[in-house]
C-alpha cells in the first residue's frame, strides 16, 4: 500500500469524447472513497512545467456537470513533450528538456501520483516520467481504437455514431443524384472507424490502410453495381490510406506530395471520377468525429477507467495502465502497452462479415 494524499490528473494528445467522464470518475473516487486531494494539470504536461499558471485543485464541485461534455476541462496539447519541448526563444526555435522541472514541480505541489490520460504518445511520456521516479498510472485514449493493450478505447463509439450518422445522410443524397460519394473518416494508422462505421452505415466500399486497393477495382465495383441497377455508390475512406498503386505513379512522376489525412478522400474521389467518368462528391468529416457529447457506452467505459486508475494508485500499482479485456477492467505495464498498435486484420472476422454481405474493399 502506498502513502498517498494528493494526486494529479492530466490529459494529453488529441482530445476525445469521454475525457471529462474519466476526470470526473477519478476525482469522485479519489475524494469520496480515498480522501485524496486532486490537482488538475492543464494542457498535457504543461501544468507541471508552469504550475503557477497551469495547475489547480480539482474538487467534486469542479467536476460537477462534466459527464456529458466533450473535450477536456483540463485542456490538452499534442505538442507538449516535456523531454523534447519546442519553444521559440528570442525568435529562434529551440528544443528544451523540461523533465527535471516536471519531477521537481510535482514534488513541490505535494503530488504523490499522476494519472496520465492519453494515447500512445502521451503514455510514452508517462512511462519516461515513471522511469524518472514519478508515480504514474495510465488511462488509454484514442478515437481511432488502435491501441493493442485494450479491446476498446473510449471515444471510439462516439466517433462511430458521428460517422455512421454522416454516412446515413450521405446515402439519401447519393441515391437521389445517382452519384459516387466518398466519406473520409479519421484513423491515422488503422481503419477501425472506417470499417465499423462503413458496416453500420451500409457503405458499399470501405478503403482502409490495412487492405491494398486500386482505383480500377473500385471503378469495376461501381460498374458491377450499375449492371444490377444501382446507380449510386457510397465509399468510406480511412484518412490513413495511402494512394493506391495506380495513383501513386502520378504523384511520383509529377513530384507531387502524397496526400495527407484530410486530403486522401479528395484525391481518391478525383481519381475515381476521372477513371469511371461518373459524378463524384467527397465529404471529409475531420474533427467533428472528435467533438461532442460522449455516447452512453463511452461515458460508462470512461467512468470505469477513471475509477480503475484511482484503484491502481491506492494499490500502489504504478507504471501500469488500465485497459479492457474480454469486457472486464484489467491493467498492464505501460511499457508493454506503448508502441503496440492494433491494426485491422484483413483476414479477421469483421472484414469477413463485410465481405460476406458484398462490401468491396477495392482489393
Ligand atoms: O489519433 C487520433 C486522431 O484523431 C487521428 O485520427 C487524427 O489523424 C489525428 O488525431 C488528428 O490530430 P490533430 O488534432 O493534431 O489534427
Amino acid at each position: 500500500m502506498s502513502q498517498i494524499r494528493k494526486i494529479g490528473i492530466c490529459t494529453g494528445g488529441g482530445d476525445c469524447p469521454g475525457l471529462n467522464a474519466v476526470i470526473r470518475a477519478a476525482v469522485r473516487t479519489a475524494v469520496l472513497k480515498y480522501g485524496y486531494e486532486v490537482i488538475g494539470i492543464e494542457d498535457g504536461f504543461d501544468g507541471l512545467i508552469w504550475p503557477a499558471e497551469k495547475a489547480r485543485p480539482l474538487t467534486i464541485h469542479d467536476v460537477s456537470g462534466i459527464l456529458p461534455r466533450g473535450g477536456t476541462i483540463l485542456g490538452t496539447t499534442n505538442r507538449g513533450d516535456p523531454f523534447r519541448y519546442k519553444l521559440n526563444a528570442d525568435g529562434k526555435d529551440v528544443v528544451k528538456d523540461f523533465s527535471d522541472d516536471v519531477i521537481q514541480n510535482a514534488k513541490a505541489l505535494g503530488m504523490d501520483a499522476l494519472i496520465v490520460i492519453g494515447g500512445d504518445g502521451t503514455q510514452k511520456i508517462g512511462l519516461q516520467l515513471f522511469e524518472k521516479g514519478l508515480k504514474i498510472v495510465g488511462v488509454p485514449k484514442t478515437i481511432d481504437n488502435d491501441l493493442s493493450a485494450t479491446e476498446i478505447t473510449f471515444g471510439f463509439d462516439t466517433a462511430l455514431h458521428t460517422a455512421t450518422d454522416a454516412i446515413d445522410k450521405i446515402h439519401t443524397t447519393a441515391e437521389s443524384h445517382h452519384r459516387i460519394m466518398l466519406v473520409e473518416v479519421m484513423g491515422r494508422d488503422a481503419g477501425w472507424i472506417a470499417l465499423e462505421a462503413g458496416i453500420a452505415g451500409g457503405a458499399h466500399v470501405i478503403l482502409i490502410p490495412e487492405i491494398p486497393f486500386t482505383i480500377e477495382r473500385i471503378c469495376q465495383f461501381v460498374r458491377d453495381r450499375e449492371a444490377i441497377g444501382k446507380r449510386f455508390t457510397i465509399i468510406v475512406v480511412a484518412e490513413g490510406c495511402k494512394p493506391p498503386s495506380d495513383m501513386a505513379a502520378k504523384y511520383e512522376s509529377q513530384k507531387r506530395a502524397v496526400p495527407r489525412p484530410g486530403q486522401i478522400g479528395n484525391a481518391i474521389g478525383e481519381a475515381i471520377a476521372m477513371t469511371a467518368r461518373r459524378e463524384t462528391r467527397v465529404t471529409v468529416l475531420g474533427h467533428i468525429q472528435r467533438g461532442g457529447s460522449p455516447s452512453p457506452f463511452d461515458r460508462i467505459l470512461s467512468t470505469r477507467f477513471g475509477v480503475a486508475a484511482v484503484e491502481l494508485i491506492a494499490r500502489g500499482a504504478f507504471g501500469r495502465m488500465v485497459c479492457l479485456r474480454e469486457a472486464r477492467i484489467h491493467d498492464v505495464p505501460i511499457a508493454d502497452a506503448v508502441g503496440a498498435m492494433k491494426s485491422v486484420d484483413p483476414k479477421g472476422e469483421m472484414v469477413q462479415v463485410a465481405k460476406a454481405i458484398g462490401v468491396g474493399f477495392g482489393d
